[in-house]
This record gives C-alpha cells, structure tokens and sequence, in this order.
C-alpha cells in the first residue's frame, strides 16, 4: 500500500495526491460505515485518477491499463485486477447522461468518495481551481447553465465555473450510491447554496 502512496506521489495525472488522499481516506470511511472494507476500495480509490482519458485524446481505456499494469508489476491476483481496473474505468461523471454499464459495491463507494470531494468547501475551492487553469470567468449572468449536455458538449464546456455549480456539483448529491455518502453530500450541498446565495448577493450589492 505504501508503495502504491509513493508512486502516485511522483505522479503527474492533472488530479494531485491530496485529492488521491481525500478520496481514500473517505472511501474506507464509507466502507466502514457500509461494512463493505475491502482492499478493491483501497486500491480503486488509489489508482482511480492514475491516468485521466481528458489528457490522453480521450482515451476512456488508459486509466485502467495503467492501473492493470501497475497491479501486475506487485504481483497482485488477476480477478482483484480486473475489479479495480473496472472502478478505474467506471468511475468518472462524463456529463452524466450515458448509461452505467458496470457495477458494484466498491465501485459505489469509490465513486461516493470521489463526488464528495467535488462538493462542499473543497469542492467549490477544486472548481474555481480548475476553472482558472482553464482561463474561464468566475461569473457571466448572460451564459446560462446548460442542463443535459452530450459527453462531447460537456468536455468542450468553456462556460464560467459557476454554470459548472448548475451542471454538476449541485446534481452530485442526487448521485450518491451509499446511505453514508448521501448524509455527507447533504451538508455539503447546503453550504455551497449558501456560498451561492452570498455570491448573489455580493455581485449585485443586495
Ligand atoms: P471527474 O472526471 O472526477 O468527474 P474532473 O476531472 O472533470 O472530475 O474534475 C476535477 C475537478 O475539477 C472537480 O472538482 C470538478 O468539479 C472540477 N471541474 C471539472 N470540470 C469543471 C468545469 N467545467 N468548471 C469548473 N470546475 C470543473
Ligand atoms: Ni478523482
């Protein structure tokens, strides 16, 4: 395990070890509440970001191959294999509108773990992170948010972050698999309608 820890450390994947951290330690807090601790969640929270398709041409398979690959290298049994590398493949919100063609238990977990780091504080922190790398405006009361894009619309979104609140981070609490994520994603949610609510207020000086 603390192999795995160092080599993603070195890792340059666009998601940094902190958010690796966040989601691992949150997924075996799920699973413990679920009772479902099992080294798929362990390592599917640790490999899920190893290789992200945004930065490989889209490619939806590099992430799981890596993580395949790194697996094989510890000598790990082919069946755990094929579970993370599943989770790894599985994982990843993709505008959301496509059909779920896998599942199971660590998967949700992991899933739920990652999503909840998409919200709350560290959420809209992550968002307006990325949407600065990303050049975007913070605001523009003239772009609306745009509901049920395809796949392709929503990588090509260069709407301002906040939009993203609308087309993402206020559906994720809908999304989670797990009673244990569903009450965590629920305070979360209240405090970035509340962020939203005093940004209002602030931009047009209420
Ligand atoms: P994932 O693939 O795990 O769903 P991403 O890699 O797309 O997430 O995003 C990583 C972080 O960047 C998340 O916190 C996400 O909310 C944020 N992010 C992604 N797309 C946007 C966007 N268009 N505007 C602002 N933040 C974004
Ligand atoms: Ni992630």
């Amino acid at each position: 395990m603390d192999f795995v820890k160092k080599e993603l450390e070195n890792a340059e994947s666009g998601h940094d070890w902190w958010h690796i951290r966040r989601v691992y330690n949150m997924a075996k807090h799920i699973a413990k509440k679920e009772n479902y601790d099992n080294v798929a969640v362990d390592l599917g929270a640790l490999l899920h970001d190893i290789a992200d398709a945004k930065f490989h041409n889209g490619d939806e398979e590099i992430g799981s191959q890596r993580a395949a690959a790194f697996l094989q290298s510890q000598n790990v049994k082919k069946p755990l294999i094929q579970e993370v590398g599943n989770i790894v493949k599985h994982i990843s919100f993709k505008g959301g509108n496509h059909q779920v063609s896998y599942s199971s238990r660590a998967l949700e977990i992991v899933q739920d773990a990652d999503r909840l780091d998409a919200i709350g504080a560290i959420g809209i922190a992550r968002a307006f992170s990325y949407g600065g790398y990303k050049n975007r405006k913070i605001y523009d009361p003239e772009i609306r948010p745009q509901l049920g894009m395809s796949k392709e619309e929503y990588r090509k979104n260069k709407a301002p972050t906040i939009n993203h609140f609308y087309e993402k981070l206020l559906l994720l609490k809908d999304k989670m698999n797990t009673a244990s994520a569903k009450e965590i994603a629920e305070q979360r949610h209240q405090f970035m309608q509340q962020f939203l609510t005093q940004f209002y207020a602030e931009w047009e000086l209420v």
